[in-house]
């Protein structure tokens, strides 16, 4: 939530750091802003709403400096206004502040400074940090470094920030707890990011802040970090980015999301080359193969997940009992920080992300660790806070996800969950050889499948165009389809503003068959697998009440086919394997609903991609 740009070098920062914030608008997108230090004065250039409407104020005015900071917001405290966007500038000018995360204690900090006599101008509790920053400084008599050093000290909460002194410069600073930072290095420049994105066309060396850290940028000088509480000294480590430029551009699609749903036969493929060996019928993940032992002896996998990932955990967890026989468990990180779970030595916590970022899940990861047990994390984001607070881990190699509704992401942790379900029950010696090479050899044509499904594009549109002025939808699937119903609820809800509700089909009858009329359009997963016949029944039930039944079945289908309104095929696959294909209409339907209805597929209204608050 919030995204943050900072710039120090001898290029125009201006130019750098807008681009920076289009990037990293995924994470908010209330307002924007951009603090310039040019003659000796701060220009300051905020704008409520999306970035270019930012970008055309401050065009028509002097945009000349090559020290910078900016800042996209996702509200928390004020509504999304210009005078609650960021940058904020303390009572006193000399300061400037961009910041990304939460400071809980701000009330008190706020009626401490305004018993000084400070006035504030916003909601804000960025505007209170600024100037409990400045405060600290005068009382002091210090250096901006110090003052930021010993007022953080003094907050309570979650924060990134990247702060400058009008009178110098020369040099931004910037701290982390709990949000994200990265700083990008130049030749005579610095960057600063709540990801690399900002600068991916400038450098290719970044240093990942960790949490409790902050550092001194100047243009040509290195990077010095300290610790903000100890005010020691930390050597930094120099990750060499991956990411290019092309993977975070649309590429001809009128949206990102539209995008990453036909990146998903090749995020699929990348996630499991190298470790899916069909041809010697082995799977090899260095993670899991670290820790064998524990896997091997585990009494219960624990799964803690937000959203979409949470989602992907649920499909696991009949992945993992049904192959590796090992009882899981799955819980909202937001719930599970917040319980006394029982959590066991010989239990094992697996926590899934995209972002990486997610406050929830981190906080359940860390509550998980002082309990005493082993976490694994499943992370999209190379070098994002998770994958770095886990004791061992897999990435999805899906690419950098901009859509805020996520969809390669979710099929590549389902592909790395489904490798580690057959490889715990190999570990585990729950199945025999053949089962698990069919089950590797099917794996592996999967991302030709998903390309077919991605075939009935039109057909899809088609339906869409049926169903777009509906007010709600229902969701039903079985087993291991059963979290697809949910996801796909999720979706269409996320970002058409449709209200949808995804259910096990079987529970129709306890409640939500009362909402049913002919004017509800009901989205059955039925893939011809074990749970086929019940379905032909659950269609048959929703039809008896004139609802609309769009079908998702196996190709060659006979029976669903005759009483559904609608269907859509997918491949024919091994049942464990059938989510990544359900998946897929379900993403389409929702993407085709949601732009017939004129929405910000992208930037869908009140949500950020990255949630790093709770
Ligand atoms: O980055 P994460 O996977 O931890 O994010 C979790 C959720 O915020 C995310 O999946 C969210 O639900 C998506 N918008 C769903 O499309």
């Amino acid at each position: 939530m919030c995204g943050i740009v900072g710039y120090i070098g001898d290029r125009k920062a201006f130019p750098i750091l807008v681009n920076g914030l289009k990037r990293l608008e995924y994470r908010g997108y209330d307002s924007s802003g951009v603090a310039l230090a040019q003659d000796g004065e701060i220009a300051v250039y905020k704008k409520q709403g999306m970035v270019v409407a930012m970008e055309e104020h401050a065009l028509a005015n002097n945009t000349s400096g090559s020290t910078g900071i900016a800042h996209t917001r996702w509200a928390t405290h004020g509504q999304p206004s210009d005078e609650n966007a960021h940058p904020h500038v303390s009572n006193s000018g000399n300061l400037v502040l961009v910041h990304n995360g939460i400071i809980e204690n701000y009330q008190s900090l706020k009626d401490l400074l305004k018993g000084k006599g400070y006035t504030f101008h916003s909601e804000t509790d960025t505007e209170v940090l600024v100037n409990f920053i400045e405060y600290v400084q005068k009382e002091e008599g210090c250096k901006l470094r110090k003052a930021v050093r010993l007022a953080l000290t003094q907050v309570i909460g979650a924060y990134a920030v990247c702060i400058y002194d009008k009178n110098r410069p020369e040099e931004i600073v910037v701290a982390k707890l709990g949000s994200p930072l990265v700083i990008g290095l130049g030749v005579n420049e610095k960057f600063v990011g709540s990801d690399a994105t900002p600068f991916l066309e400038y450098t290719k060396d970044a240093i990942y802040l960790e949490d409790g850290e902050m550092a001194c940028l100047t243009a040509e000088g290195e990077v010095s970090i300290r610790m903000i509480e100890s005010d020691v000294s930390v050597d930094p480590t120099i990750h060499a980015l991956q990411m290019d430029l092309e993977s975070i551009e649309k590429g001809g699609y009128d949206y990102f999301m539209m995008k990453e749903i036909y990146e998903q036969p090749r995020a699929i493929y990348d996630t499991f080359r190298g470790r899916l060996l069909p041809e010697q019928g082995m799977i090899k993940m260095s993670g899991l193969e670290e820790y064998a032992d524990k896997f091997r002896n585990a009494d219960r996998i624990i799964m803690t997940a937000c959203g979409t990932s949470w989602h992907s955990a649920l499909v696991a967890e009949y992945l993992f009992e049904e192959f590796a026989r090992i009882p899981v468990e799955v819980e909202y990180g937001s719930e599970f920080r917040y319980r006394n779970p029982i959590i066991r030595k010989n239990d094992i916590v697996i926590a899934i992300s995209q972002s990486g970022e997610t406050a929830d899940t981190l906080a359940a990861i860390k509550m998980a660790k002082a309990a005493g047990a082993m976490v694994f994390g499943i992370c999209n984001v190379p070098g994002s806070t998770i994958s770095r607070e886990t004791h061992a881990g897999a990435y999805t190699h899906a690419g950098p996800e901009i859509g805020v509704a996520s969809t390669k992401a979710f099929t590549s942790q389902v592909t790395v969950l489904t490798m580690m379900a057959l490889e715990l029950g190999k570990i585990r010696g729950e199945f025999s050889t053949s089962e698990y090479r069919a089950l590797i050899n099917e794996l592996s044509v999967i991302p030709k499948k998903v390309e077919k499904v991605l075939e009935s594009k039109e057909h899809i549109e088609k339906i869409s165009g049926l169903y777009k002025d509906a007010s709600n939808a229902l969701y039903l699937g079985r087993g291991v389809n059963f979290p697809i119903a949910l996801e796909g609820a999720l979706k269409l809800k996320e970002i058409s503003y449709i209200h949808a509700e995804g259910y096990p089909a079987a529970e129709m009858k306890h409640g939500p068959i009362a909402l049913i009329d002919e004017n509800m359009p009901v989205v059955v997963v039925a893939p011809n697998n074990g749970h086929y016949e019940k379905l032909v029944s659950n269609v048959q039930e929703v039809k008896a009440r004139e609802g609309k039944v769009i079908a998702i079945v196996t190709e060659g289908d006979t029976e669903v086919i005759n009483s559904a309104d609608h269907v859509i095929e997918i491949p024919e696959t091994l049942e464990a394997l059938t989510p990544l294909l359900t998946v897929i209409p379900l993403q389409l339907l929702s993407y085709y609903i949601a732009v017939m209805r004129g929405c910000d597929v992208d930037r869908p209204r009140n949500l950020a991609k990255s949630v790093t608050v709770e």
